[in-house]
């Protein structure tokens, strides 16, 4: 019984937790979880066509375009698509966050 009442007790503090947590996106959070083992600590990737700091960007430099490849990601590559994994504010977070990476951007 009383683990019982634990149990909710837990539930609902989980549920305070949650709701707490959405409206903040912390984006290097997520990149070093989803993103920094193929793009390095500071976006400089050895692999190819993925670095974020040699002002090439092959699939566009625009917030959107960025945006639109975290979201699909790149067929025929490595590199795939978070839009199942990830909200639309996630991506949006990294996006910028992979774009500051490179200095020439604004
Ligand atoms: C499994 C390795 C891997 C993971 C994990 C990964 N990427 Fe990539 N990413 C790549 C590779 C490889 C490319 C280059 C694809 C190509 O040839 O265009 C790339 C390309 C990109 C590009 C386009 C760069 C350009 O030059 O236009 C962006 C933006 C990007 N990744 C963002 C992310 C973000 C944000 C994450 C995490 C949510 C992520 N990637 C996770 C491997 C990965």
């Amino acid at each position: 019984m009383a683990g019982a009442a634990l149990a909710v007790a837990c539930a609902g503090l989980l549920a305070v937790a949650r709701v707490q947590a959405q409206p903040k996106v912390d984006a290097a959070a997520l990149y070093k979880t989803h993103c920094q083992l193929c793009h390095g600590a500071n976006g400089t990737s050895p692999m190819k066509n993925a670095s974020f700091t040699d002002a090439q960007w092959l699939r566009g430099s625009s917030l959107a375009e960025v945006q639109a490849t975290i979201r699909n990601g790149v067929k025929g590559t490595v590199m795939m698509g978070f839009g199942a994994k990830l909200s639309a504010a996630e991506v949006e977070a990294l996006a910028r966050h992979v774009r500051s990476f490179d200095k020439t951007l604004k």
